[in-house]
């Protein structure tokens, strides 16, 4: 397995042709990626296109968002057991556009992680600070209090078939990154925290960064030692700036 994953949010950009264009950029030069998983995170009605058209590639596919209930009465969700019928691997958990826009909060965010893995998949759980917090000094208190409330829902243990996004929100959509050095003070905050419960599985865990992540930034980020990848929206609705950020993982 790569060390390295490089994740794409497409977030609500899309459209049949664009994702036609996309997917065979990405399928065309996948090749020139060698050490790091890529996975896309399409809109839900772009799945089936990104299953028909990824399948023998290796890139992953991921949703962006998840109902934790199986089925029933929840007009407007997608539920688990649908994703998986499009071979999708990775679920973002707690994006912080889903915190901010639609209200969901810790225990919403937990509930959605722990139905994740237990349809044995993996999820992606995203957290970070807002300027606001970052000013007040807050930022560690603030990411460590969004992964404490999922290590009290499913466990330290569950680390080991899961991965963390750190993505300051001041930092998404505005061009505006974290140095790698800010980056990397908190990505090793999180693997301490974790690894007060579960050393092992911090050990091991992938911490992406996101971003505002750039062909430019990349590498430098991914140097870093605690960073092991990043999720990447902007850049990564263009098949050339997704590949090159993919080829920034050494
Ligand atoms: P960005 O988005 O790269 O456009 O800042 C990252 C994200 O929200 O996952």
């Amino acid at each position: 397995m790569a060390h390295m994953i490089v994740a794409g949010n497409w977030k609500m950009n899309a459209s049949k042709s664009a994702v036609t264009e996309l997917l065979s950029g990405l399928k065309d030069n996948v090749a020139s990626v060698s050490n790091a998983e890529l996975v896309v995170f399409p809109p839900f009605p772009y799945l089936a296109q990104a299953q028909a058209e990824l399948m023998g590639t290796g890139i992953r596919i991921g949703v962006q968002n998840i109902c934790a209930q199986d089925k029933g009465a929840y007009t407007g969700e997608v539920s688990l057991v649908m994703a998986k019928e499009f071979d999708v691997s990775y679920v973002l958990v707690g994006h912080s556009e889903r915190r901010a826009l639609f209200a969901e909060d810790d225990s919403q965010v937990a509930a959605k992680y722990v139905a994740t893995q237990a349809m044995q998949l993996t999820p992606i759980l995203c957290v970070g600070e807002t300027l606001e917090q970052r000013e007040q000094g807050r930022t560690l208190s603030v990411v460590n209090g969004q992964i404490q409330a999922v290590i009290d829902a499913a466990g330290g243990a569950s680390f080991a078939h899961a991965v963390i996004a750190y993505e300051p929100v001041w930092a998404i959509g505005t061009g505006l990154t974290a140095s790698p050095k800010q980056a990397q003070e908190v990505h090793r905050a999180i693997r301490d925290h974790i690894a007060d419960v579960a050393p092992e599985q911090a050990r091991g865990l992938k911490i992406l960064y996101g971003g505002s992540v750039t062909v430019a930034s990349a590498e430098e980020l991914f140097a870093q030692a605690d960073i092991d990848g990043g999720l990447v929206g902007g850049a990564s609705l263009q098949a050339d700036s997704f590949l090159a950020i993919g080829r920034a993982a050494k």
